[in-house]
């Protein structure tokens, strides 16, 4: 099948390489000129584990193209994805102009045969609308569906070629089919729903992702009370398949370009029409209250971090990536700035982005560069290496052995046999 994709960012540029490493004929559209040179190169702008070798396989295959979006963009194309950002703006609704535009550049040159699918994450009723919007503009019917995303960064690639499910949202039964076997490759369960429907299964399931997170950040906080082990209730909460063990890892909470901005949205939705979203404003008060906590804890540690040296090993909102947008520990490492701190950070792949937002920052090549003379390590981001960390080593690098985890990760061992004091999810712990 030949499929267009407009947009080649995080999400395009994983949908258009795995498409055609599928051996689909797919033309990646991009609208910056700078970022279309590079991926003609097969150069990759940002961290995402095996994307950089599907996309040279496509390229040197000769089934993945790239090009501006222009009104070629689309031609002899069965399915014309629209992957473009849709940022959140100030009401906390996305801002879909981008969306609009894509719409708005091929639109003219759509013929009945060709199916325009939204993969951008959308406010519901978005899909209906450009579906009027173009039988407005072209005097004719255009099959229109919305087809969700559900990648991770830092496991796209896994994400796309092993979903859980595939969701379709559309009216048009050609739409459907062309969609349906579009996936049928990917062995799991395709689900054809109303686009309004889709639209809400996308921001659904993450806003529950979210209150997962939060949820267990507040059972954290009680846990520290009744001195009980929150990593060990996590465990024992996930055994139970109605739960689920995964999204209960306490911590300085959730980041990315993608909770933070749907959760917003869908509350925005709700008091569009005046449902009040209690629970998802909790989930984002929550969210927030995360770092404040973890300031709270190292100025104790440190009684003030004013001139204290801080080694900050983590700047990405998550381990596996490079994406600092929204990023809590980006966010913690401001803070610190803000309060007089020196801070020193290290992180595998994120350090351009936090440099270019914190240009006092002082990066690091690694861990053991950032501890130099530090006061305190943080740990800010759940890098599966910062699990793997010599603790000996830290230790002769460090002024005074104290480590505060915002992460939950499994250091506390280490770290408290080479004399470090451990500071994380409950009582400080120490030889
Ligand atoms: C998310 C959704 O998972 C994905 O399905 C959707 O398509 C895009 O948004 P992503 O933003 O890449 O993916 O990050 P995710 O892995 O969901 O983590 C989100 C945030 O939650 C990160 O900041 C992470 O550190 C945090 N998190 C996650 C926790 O704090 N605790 C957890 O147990 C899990």
């Amino acid at each position: 099948m030949k499929v267009t994709v407009i947009g080649a960012g995080y999400v395009g540029l994983t949908v258009g390489a795995c498409l055609a490493d599928l051996g689909h004929t797919v033309v990646c559209a991009e609208k910056d000129r700078a970022r279309l040179a590079r991926l003609r190169e097969g150069t990759v702008p940002f961290y995402e584990p095996q994307l950089p070798e599907i996309v040279r396989r496509g390229l040197g295959g000769g089934r993945l193209t790239f090009s501006g979006v222009g009104e070629d963009a689309a031609d002899q194309s069965q399915v014309i994805f629209i992957a473009v950002g849709t940022p959140p703006s100030a009401d906390g609704q996305p801002d879909v102009s981008a969306v609009d535009e894509a719409v708005r550049v091929i639109a003219p040159h759509l013929d009945d045969g060709q199916v325009l699918v939204l993969k951008s994450t959308v406010p519901v009723g978005t899909t209906d609308r450009i579906e009027a919007v173009l039988r407005h503009d072209t005097g004719a019917h255009r099959a229109v569906a919305c087809n969700p995303e559900f990648l991770r960064e830092g496991s796209a690639v896994a994400d796309f070629f092993h979903p859980s499910r595939v969701i379709v949202g559309t009216h048009s039964r050609a739409a459907a089919e062309v969609l349906t076997a579009l996936h049928q490759p990917l062995e799991c369960p395709i689900l054809v729903t109303a686009p309004r429907t889709a639209e809400m299964i996308k921001y659904a399931s993450n806003a529950f992702l979210a209150t997962k997170v939060s949820f267990i950040n507040e059972i954290a906080a009680i846990c520290e009370q009744v001195e009980a082990d929150a990593a060990t209730v996590a465990a024992g909460m996930g055994s139970d398949p109605r739960i689920g063990p995964h999204f209960l890892r306490a911590g300085i909470g959730f980041g990315g370009s993608c909770l933070p901005k749907d959760v917003r949205a869908l509350a925005a939705l709700a008091r569009e029409h005046r449902v009040t979203p209690s629970l998802l404003e909790a989930v984002l008060r929550v969210n927030d209250a995360q770092r404040q906590q973890f300031m709270e804890k190292v100025e104790a540690a440190l009684g003030g971090i004013a001139g204290k040296t801080l080694a900050v090993l983590g700047l990405a909102f998550k381990g596996g990536t490079s994406d600092v947008r929204e990023s809590p520990a980006l966010d913690i490492a401001g803070r610190l700035l803000a309060g007089g701190a020196v801070v020193r950070a290290f992180d595998p792949a994120a350090e351009e982005g936090a440099a270019e937002t914190l240009p006092a920052l002082i990066c690091c090549p690694d861990a053991y560069e950032a501890a130099e003379g530090a006061d305190a390590i943080l740990i800010l981001t759940d890098w599966p290496d910062f699990e793997s960390l010599d603790w000996k080593r830290l230790r002769k690098r460090v002024r005074t052995p104290v480590v505060l985890d915002g992460r939950g990760l499994r250091v506390a061992a280490s770290a408290i046999d080479e004399g470090f004091a451990y500071i994380g999810q409950g009582p400080p712990k120490a030889r």
